[in-house]
């Protein structure tokens, strides 16, 4: 049974490689391509990723990736065309000090690696305003979003480009180091994959109260709804109210009222309605950049979580309110906007499927060939 699965295993790694590229190919955006260097700069000669990782200095990962274990991930590096976020040996040093990585722990190191790699090769100038990249960390249970799998945030802060999974964002310090199949950007802070919304909440000074509130209520059960927008008051939203003398059903109303379905980054909000949890509609507006929801604003957006995202709003959100009233025919057009139906069933997301499936396959042989 093991010999014979051990005979596919080839044919399954070139499988794999040969889905990739074409999903690559099929995802990177066409400014993006025009934009990037001309190939022939990149193909010519200069080191594979792994052997560039080792140049930079960041040696514990170097030698964590020539380890067995790592093969999968070696291939990867050197048959697809990839961005690497690469954490410097400071920064790695940092996370294994504080215990947000383990390299004992070939799936933990192995998450956290493929959480700062994204397909194509971007120099750092084409990234010019705040968007959302699908890593290749695409688990089964990490946040899936059309052809997109779990995103990490890139933005230009003044002169310094930054990468972020919401909470804690890295600079880029050493950019464009350009590998004979990728380019590697440096980062000074290891970036840990998005956690579930209950406990990523608890890491955000802002939502102290409303973490609080979905403990005491026990609506951590609402907030890890799967694909979800969770609107969250910040602790002055809920003093304002004053919620210690507001009756429990209040408090479960406006707390399941604020989760919206479907994943709505900044970048996705445009004017218009979104259905919640609830069943009820929440309107949208932007007025120079500002986004509201029902009146109430945003003030910390993007907080992703591995089943969609939070933002941080400065009032607590009334269904009954006029604010919240909206007749029908406003809703529909946001309701249908591409990027946020699920499962589409374009050529991209069959090849994804394919792209897991055989990825899983080969997780599983290497799992029977590690054993004893
Ligand atoms: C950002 O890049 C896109 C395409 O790469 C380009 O069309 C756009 O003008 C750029 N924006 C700025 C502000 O440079
Ligand atoms: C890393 O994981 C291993 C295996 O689970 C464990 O024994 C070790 O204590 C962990 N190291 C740290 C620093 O947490
Ligand atoms: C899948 O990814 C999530 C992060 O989004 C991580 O917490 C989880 O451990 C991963 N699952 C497996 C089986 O590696
Ligand atoms: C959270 O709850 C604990 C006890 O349940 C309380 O001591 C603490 O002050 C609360 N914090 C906030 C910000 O509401
Ligand atoms: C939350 O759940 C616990 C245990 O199931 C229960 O004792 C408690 O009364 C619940 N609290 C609320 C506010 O429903
Ligand atoms: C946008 O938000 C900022 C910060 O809350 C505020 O100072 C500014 O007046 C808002 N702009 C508009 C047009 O509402």
């Amino acid at each position: 049974m093991l010999f014979s699965l051990r005979r596919w295993r080839p044919v399954l790694i070139a499988a794999y490689f040969i889905i990739s590229s074409a999903t690559a190919m099929s995802q990177t955006p066409s400014a993006t391509r025009s934009n990037a260097a001309p190939s022939s700069a990149l193909t010519s000669g200069g080191n594979d990723i792994v052997q560039s990782i080792s140049a930079t200095g960041s040696t514990t990962l170097a030698k964590t990736l020539l380890l067995p274990n790592y093969i999968t991930l070696r291939q990867l590096f050197s048959t697809s065309k990839v961005t690497l976020f690469l954490p410097s040996e400071a920064a790695v040093q940092q996370a294994i000090s504080d215990g947000s990585l383990n390299l004992t722990i070939t799936q933990n190191t192995i998450n956290v690696l493929t959480y700062h790699l994204i397909a194509g090769i971007h120099p750092i100038n084409t990234f010019n305003a705040t968007q959302f990249q699908s890593s290749f960390l695409r688990n089964h249970t990490s946040v899936k979003q059309g052809n997109r799998f779990q995103v990490l945030g890139v933005s230009l802060e003044g002169s310094t480009l930054q990468v972020t999974n919401g909470v804690v964002s890295a600079n880029v310090i050493t950019p464009n180091i350009q590998c004979k199949n990728g380019i590697i950007h440096v980062i000074d802070t290891v970036l840990v994959p998005p956690k579930n919304a209950p406990t990523t909440i608890t890491q955000i000074p802002e939502l102290a109260t409303y973490s609080n509130i979905t403990q005491n209520y026990n609506l951590t059960g609402v907030l890890s709804s799967q694909q979800a927008t969770i609107f969250a008051p910040n602790n002055g939203a809920w003093n304002q109210l004053g919620y210690f003398t507001q009756p429990e059903d209040i408090i479960l109303r406006d707390v399941k009222y604020g989760v919206v379905r479907g994943v709505y980054r900044s970048t996705d909000l445009q004017p218009g309605a979104l259905t919640s949890i609830t069943g009820q509609v929440v309107k949208v507006d932007r007025v120079d950049g500002n986004i509201t929801i029902n009146g109430a604003q945003i003030v910390h957006a993007d907080i992703l979580t591995s089943a969609g995202v939070v933002h941080v709003i400065d009032s607590v959100m009334d269904p009954t309110e006029s604010s919240a009233a909206i007749d029908a025919s406003f809703s529909s057009h946001y309701l249908s906007t591409p990027s946020m139906i699920q499962g589409s069933k374009s050529m991209a997301s069959i090849m994804i499927i394919a792209q897991q499936w055989t990825a899983v396959a080969i997780a599983a042989i290497d799992k029977e060939m590690e054993g004893p």
